[in-house]
């Protein structure tokens, strides 16, 4: 069990970079409900951001990505509108033990 960071450092409506073991992530926090996804955009292959810890939309709706704008539903990955429309982010599993984020 490999932990992330504390839970409670990802603020309702925000989004966070981490990096573990080589692989890089991004964790959302959206209605109290996290989600985890590999930081990869489907469209190239590439991370999702300019400006670290910046994923979301300035509606904080979506994630976005910052190369071409592809939006993508917090609550599942599915991009909704941009070059890879109908491709998902993909989920990573985790739980929160004792707090931590834990890979799973
Ligand atoms: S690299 Fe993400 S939309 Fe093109």
């Amino acid at each position: 069990m490999t932990a992330l960071c504390a839970a409670e450092s990802i603020e309702d409506n925000s989004s966070k970079g981490l990096q573990i073991d080589g692989r890089n992530l991004i964790a959302v926090r959206k209605r109290g409900q996290l989600y985890l996804y590999e930081n990869s955009c489907p469209h190239r292959s590439i991370p999702l951001e300019w400006v670290p810890d910046q994923f979301l939309d300035t509606d904080k709706h979506y994630i976005q990505c910052a190369t071409h704008g592809a939006l993508f539903r917090i609550e599942d990955g599915l991009c909704i509108t941009g070059p890879c429309v109908d491709d998902h982010l993909t989920a990573v599993a985790f739980e929160v033990r004792d707090g931590m984020i834990c890979l799973s």
